[in-house]
């Protein structure tokens, strides 16, 4: 079914109700759309019911079928350099706990923002940067779920799963959504004053911690036990005879 956008506005909290919103039925990404957006509004919010070229991080296709799944991307402007991490944090806490409390499903992400449900990948996030100065970016947050698509390529149907899939109902996107906004932009608006809230939320809800995983970083694969993330969203493993911290990177852990 067609993603609903006048209905879904009208779900949108008092203090949403003027944020800047474009929605396509198709598009080639959202986040590519926003990127070379000339006239880039601060919060603004681009939906596409499909993407003919989604991506994903590490140059990664995002495949998703049209009308079953969310696609989009959050566009900020002016944000401080060093609040990025923290972005990252806030966003896949925010659809974590949005999942949960609209469907009573408790999701884990695995570092750095993925979502996933034993093993299997149920959301993706990809955030690009622009920088505008010294201090200040352009940032695009692309959010990608898979809601209610049940088939996937053969080359992801073993890594990824739905919340149809999960929970074996049809989800309302729309009100999925609008409860995401309100989470993602009460956040924001703390960011900054409760920043310790939020890191201390994102980790309980970070799958891993304390046990053996295997980061892939660029060509190369290291093992050790995943010791802490710390507040700068890095990930710190324990090898036999070293600390190294990670910026980004896969993470695979390993079952003994
Ligand atoms: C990943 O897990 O690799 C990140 C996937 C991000 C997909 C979303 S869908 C909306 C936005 N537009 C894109 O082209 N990608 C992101």
């Amino acid at each position: 079914m067609k993603f609903n956008i006048e209905y879904f506005k009208t779900l949108l909290p008092e203090n949403l109700q003027s944020i800047e919103i474009e929605y396509f039925d198709e598009i080639d990404s959202t986040n590519s759309y926003l990127l070379h957006r000339k006239d880039f509004l601060d919060r603004i919010l681009v939906i596409a019911d499909f993407q003919t070229a989604g991506r994903g991080r590490f140059n990664r296709k995002w495949y998703s079928n049209p009308g079953e799944n969310l696609m989009f991307s959050i566009g900020l402007k002016n944000v401080d350099l060093a609040d990025l991490p923290k972005l990252s944090f806030i966003t896949s806490l925010s659809v974590q706990e949005a999942i949960e409390e609209t469907l009573n499903l408790q999701l884990k992400i695995k570092w750095p923002n993925d979502l996933i449900s034993d093993n299997k990948k149920v959301c993706g996030i990809l955030i690009e940067t622009q920088i505008q100065n010294i201090e200040k970016a352009k940032v695009v947050i692309g959010i990608g779920i898979n809601v209610n698509q049940t088939n996937f390529p053969d080359e992801i149907k073993d890594k990824s799963t739905s919340l149809k899939l999960l929970l074996k109902i049809e989800i309302n996107r729309e009100i999925l959504l609008s409860k995401i906004l309100d989470l993602y932009f009460k956040y924001i608006n703390i960011i900054s004053s409760d920043f310790e809230t939020i890191y201390q939320k994102y980790k309980s809800k970070c799958t891993g911690i304390g046990q053996k995983v295997s980061v892939l970083f660029g060509d190369n694969i290291y093992t050790g036990i995943l010791s802490d993330i710390n507040r700068s969203g890095e990930l710190e493993l324990l090898t036999e005879n070293s600390k190294i911290s990670f910026n980004s990177g896969e993470i695979t852990i390993i079952k003994e």
